[in-house]
């Protein structure tokens, strides 16, 4: 196990506020709705997992998967824009692969013009599923108002 990544298992109003400002400059080109505090405080509510990747003291990435089903579902996966392509994502999705049960199938929603994201996971072996129309909203932007599809993925 990574000795860099650690578990929020509490609500922490720093780490809560290191995570919502890495979602933001993570997602911010693809002009979706931004995450915000509370929703964080939901996702910890839920009972969901956070993973987060600390660096020198400093969080530089996390991913958010949903161990309570029967099978594991990633939330989603976010590498500080200043750190990405430098494996720090592949080294948090290797992590969540070989935590909990080994054997249980992995899904994650992408849209599908995050060719990025696609790209990453295909790396991993994950191979496409279906598509959920319309599944993203386009929340500010020349396209405000208009959906994207997403693409669904499976590991094992
Ligand atoms: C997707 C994301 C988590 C990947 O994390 P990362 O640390 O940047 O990725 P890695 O360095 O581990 O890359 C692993 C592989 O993924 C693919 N990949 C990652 N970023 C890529 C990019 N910008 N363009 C093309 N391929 C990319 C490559 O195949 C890469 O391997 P390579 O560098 O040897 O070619 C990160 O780019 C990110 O935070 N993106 C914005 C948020 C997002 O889209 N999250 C996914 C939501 S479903």
């Amino acid at each position: 196990m990574n000795p860099n990544i650690k578990i929020l298992s509490s609500v922490n109003n720093k780490i809560l506020t290191d995570l919502v400002k890495i979602h933001f400059n993570a997602f911010k080109k693809f002009n979706l709705r931004p995450w915000n505090y509370r929703d964080f405080l939901d996702i910890l509510n839920n009972g969901y997992k956070i993973f987060y990747y600390n660096l020198d003291n400093k969080i530089i990435g996390f991913v958010i998967v949903n161990y309570n089903l029967d099978f594991r579902e990633i939330i989603t996966i976010a590498v500080d824009r200043s750190y990405q392509r430098k494996k720090i994502g592949s080294i948090l999705l290797q992590h969540i692969i070989d935590y909990g049960q080994f054997n249980k199938s992995i899904y994650i929603e992408v849209a599908k013009n995050n060719y990025q994201a696609i790209k990453f996971y295909n790396k991993f072996g994950f191979k496409l599923l279906s598509y959920r129309r319309n599944y993203y909203s386009i929340y500010s932007g020349k396209n405000k108002g208009f959906r994207i599809d997403a693409l669904v993925m499976k590991l094992i």
